[in-house]
């Protein structure tokens, strides 16, 4: 299986496979492989209809994945496409996550564990590296949990998943609140790398509480998200501060992010 580098243009590809999660979310799998870093996107085109960014969800390596809610023109396009049909792919683009070792505790609120995923799926290939690897994601409802099918895989694989939904539905015998409620099951140490990818409102909270707790704001590590165009730093369309999302991010550590402060996570 080739596996390709960045491409500034869009590449046309087939979807391989469609998995539906919930009533408005699947993932795609294309014929395409990447060699991307956990926490980089892909800018996603229809052609006819627009481009779009998403997060590279697979595993790096592997044949790409998107993950996406159906909420306006792009996605609901997108949402309607079946095996065999094509779309364009340019990228990856961006910084993503630093897996250096160590500690590492993510931490994802609704749509945003596809990036979080191929975070887990690269520790895992190299697990012996890393020290304890603790995951605390939330969703609305048990039923809009992503990947509920691969929680097993991860546990076997020493990580540590801690989940919490924000309002129960029948048979759910989980927590139930927000995702920082989940700080009192912590297993690794503050001195651990933090990814986190979620609303802007959640990340504020985590930053806070995590430096409430000791954490070093350098490690924390948190995926914004803007409207975006051009997606290579040249439109100036996804700033935040003196930054582009596109080019410098989507992933800021929160030590530079609390000093903007139309970041939102302050
Ligand atoms: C780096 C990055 C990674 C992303 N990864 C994912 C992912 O993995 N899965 C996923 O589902 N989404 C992801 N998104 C968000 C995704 O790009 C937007 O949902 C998408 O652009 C919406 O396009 P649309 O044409 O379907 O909606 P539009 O028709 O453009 O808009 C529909 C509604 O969504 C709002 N909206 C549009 N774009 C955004 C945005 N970027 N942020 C917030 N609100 C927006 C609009 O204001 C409007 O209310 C990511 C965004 C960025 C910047
Ligand atoms: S999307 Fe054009 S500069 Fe970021």
């Amino acid at each position: 299986m080739a596996v390709e580098g960045v491409s500034w243009v869009p590449r046309l590809t087939r979807v391989l496979e469609r998995v539906q999660h919930t009533a408005d979310t699947v993932s795609l799998k294309l014929d395409l492989s990447l060699n991307h870093q956990p926490g980089q996107f892909v800018q996603v085109s229809v052609p006819g209809v627009g481009e779009i960014p998403l997060s590279v969800a697979s595993f790096p390596g592997d044949r790409l994945m998107i993950t996406f809610r159906r909420v306006g023109r792009v996605t609901a396009a997108l949402y309607g496409l079946g095996v065999g049909d094509s779309i364009g792919v340019r990228g990856p683009f961006g910084r993503g996550f630093p897996l250096e070792g160590g500690d590492v505790l993510l931490v994802a609120g609704g749509m945003g564990l596809p990036p979080i995923r191929s975070a887990l799926g690269s520790i895992l290939r190299e697990r012996d590296r890393f020290g304890t690897v603790q995951l605390l994601y939330g969703a609305r409802r048990p039923s809009l949990l992503l990947y509920r099918e691969e929680y097993d895989a991860w546990r076997r694989g020493d990580v540590v998943v801690s989940l919490i939904v924000d309002e129960a539905e029948d048979g759910w015998r989980g927590r139930v609140g927000v995702v920082t409620e989940l700080f009192d099951e912590l297993e690794v140490g503050s001195d651990a790398t933090v990814l986190v990818c979620g609303p802007e409102i959640m990340m504020k909270f985590v930053g806070r509480g995590l430096l409430k707790m000791g954490f070093d704001p350098k490690r924390i590590y948190m995926s914004m998200e803007r409207h975006m165009k051009c997606g290579v730093g040249l439109c100036g369309h996804c700033n935040i501060g003196p930054y582009y999302v596109c080019r410098d991010g989507p992933v800021f550590d929160f030590e530079t992010l609390r000093n903007i402060p139309e970041s939102g996570v302050i």
